[in-house]
């Protein structure tokens, strides 16, 4: 059984539909909640599931050194094969992606490596895009351009807002997401392309 760390920042809707896919027969069970932001709603939905849960406050520390060696110091606790960032919103630095090279996987709502970084939505709607989409991708020292392990297109639809867009990718990120982790967890990294 490969053990999964899932780092969040918010609501954590990717988190629950990972955790949620890891029963039966599948090859990785979840074992740490960890979130960046205290009072993150998926800290709560974690905890209802079972789940151990960490929150680690990036504002408590004044460089992301001692950030990072706080996240690596829980992540080895809990004994983490596999880190799955889920609306974890901390840009990673070399050194702690180093010490995970090639365990850490990232969710990202845009089609990379189109539109890395924020306001993914409101930057494919002002430039026209008729498709959107998300990419699950190996997290690298640079920022949103690791690796695709899997990448799913949702329509653009006519008065479309940043926020009607975003609900629709994010239904398709809890498709996507579990479906690349498994693969990953069975040691198959080649890319899914949905559609
Ligand atoms: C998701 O849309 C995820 O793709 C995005 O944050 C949201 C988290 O939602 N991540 C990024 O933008 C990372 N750069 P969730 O907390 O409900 O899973």
């Amino acid at each position: 059984m490969k053990r999964v760390a899932i780092l969040i920042g918010g609501s954590g809707s990717n988190m629950v539909a990972l955790a949620d896919s890891m029963v039966g027969d599948h090859p990785a069970r979840p074992v740490l909640v960890l979130s960046h932001r205290p009072g993150a709603g998926g800290l709560e939905k974690a905890a209802a599931r079972g789940i151990a849960t960490a929150m680690i406050d990036h504002r408590a520390f004044s460089d992301r050194a001692g950030f990072e060696a706080a996240l690596t110091a829980g992540l080895e606790k809990a004994a983490a094969d596999v880190i799955c960032l889920a609306g974890f919103m901390r840009v990673l630095t070399a050194g702690f992606v180093t010490r995970w090279a090639g365990r850490i996987l990232n969710i990202h709502p845009s089609l990379l490596p189109a539109y890395p970084g924020l306001d993914t939505h409101a930057r494919a709607l002002a430039a026209g895009d008729a498709e959107a989409g998300c990419t699950v991708h190996e997290v690298t020292a640079d920022l949103d351009s690791g690796p695709i392990l899997g990448q799913a297109r949702v329509p653009i639809h006519p008065g479309d807002t940043p926020d009607t867009l975003a609900a629709r990718v994010l239904k398709m990120e809890h498709r996507l997401y579990p479906a690349v982790l498994r693969r990953f967890a069975e040691g198959d990294r080649r890319p899914v392309f949905w559609p």
